[in-house]
């Protein structure tokens, strides 16, 4: 089969030949249709994981995928040959990924069944963006009549997160580069911000100087960094980070609220999330398609600040 793999850290992934890998025990092995990709599929190459988790190299990149299953091993009783299904393929320790013909996950905990009417490319980009946005967006225990700040909610998980928060009756403020603002306000955002236009911490405390409820900052990026995005928050504010750039501490120090959180795709998160796109009450846009081929500059393309929604990889398009 072919699959988009990194012989090392810090090497450029390319396309190349592998055997069709075997289900285990517990494990169901999925005929890809489509794969998801997330900024976090490049950072893996980058080392963001080096001495947390064992690496198997080569290693096939990517976590998220749609596809049918053509084999389950001993004992899976989930899922049969034929189902139609997406969610998590990531094994790390295993050189496992989606960017792939074929790909093995286990059949309990990372999948679940597709809708009929939900096409492969759509389901392949919801596992890690709009699990993370309904992670987070619960993490930040913002409810109706609250006002939540998306930081970085231009991208694939802030778009999502819009709409899920909307959905609650809350408040949404949302940062955006001036040519996705009017997009984000038909998501749902009540005010955008334009972050190319000077600190956004600044704007948002000039428009709310009492400070506002809670903030989902997707950008911000090394430890602490989400300090000054804090600032537009009230008293006893919640600030939830998706990059670990939160200092729980120094938030607490500050009487205000600072949450590291990470996504978990669960199935019953992946059903729900589906069915919401499934009914066209979540939209999940899809901004960018490539082949298998060009998946290292799909990546880049997100790394050089070009998506403007979900990027996905077209593995096989003959169903
Ligand atoms: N912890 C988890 O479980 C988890 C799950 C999902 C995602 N994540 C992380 O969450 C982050 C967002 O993911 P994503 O898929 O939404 O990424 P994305 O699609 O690349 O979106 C990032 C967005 O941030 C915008 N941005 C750039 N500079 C900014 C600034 N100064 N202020 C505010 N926004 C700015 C970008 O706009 P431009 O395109 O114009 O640069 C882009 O629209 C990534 O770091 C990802 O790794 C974590």
């Amino acid at each position: 089969m072919y699959a988009v793999i990194a012989t090392d850290f810090n090497t450029e992934p390319r396309l190349a030949e592998l055997p069709v890998p075997e289900p285990g025990p517990g494990e169901v092995l999925v005929r890809l249709a489509a794969a998801g990709v997330n900024p976090f599929d490049s950072k893996v190459v980058e080392g963001i994981l080096k001495g947390q988790v064992e690496h198997a190299f080569p290693m096939v990149l990517g976590a998220d995928g749609a596809g049918i299953v053509e084999l389950t091993g001993p004992g899976v009783t989930a899922f049969a040959p034929g189902d139609r299904v997406f969610g998590q393929f990531m094994d790390i320790e295993r050189g496992r990924g989606s960017y792939a013909e074929y790909a093995v996950a286990p059949a309990e905990g990372k999948l679940a069944l597709l809708p009929e009417e939900l096409p492969y490319d759509l389901a392949a980009a919801i596992p890690t963006a709009c699990a993370g946005a309904h992670d987070f967006v619960a993490g930040t225990g913002v409810g109706s009549g609250d006002t939540l700040l998306i930081n970085g909610a231009s991208g694939g998980v802030g778009q999502v997160a819009i709409q899920l928060a909307d959905a609650k009756d809350v408040r949404v403020l949302a940062t955006t580069p001036p040519d996705t603002a009017d997009y984000l306000r038909e998501l749902g955002a009540v005010e955008t911000y334009d972050f190319t236009a000077g600190p956004v911490s600044r704007q948002v405390r000039a428009a709310h100087p009492d400070g506002i409820d809670a903030v989902l900052d997707l950008f911000s990026g090394g430890t602490g960094e989400t300090g000054e995005i804090a600032d537009v928050l009230r008293p006893g504010g919640t600030v939830v980070s998706s990059n670990t750039a939160v200092d729980p501490e120094a938030m607490a120090a500050r009487g205000l609220r600072g949450l590291n959180l990470y996504g978990a795709a669960t199935p019953e998160t992946l059903d729900l999330l589906a069915e919401a796109v499934r009914r066209e009450e979540l939209k999940v846009h899809i901004d960018h398609r490539a082949g298998l081929a060009e998946a290292w500059d799909a990546l880049e393309r997100l790394r050089l600040g070009k998506a403007r929604g979900k990027t996905v990889l077209t593995v096989q398009d003959r169903w």
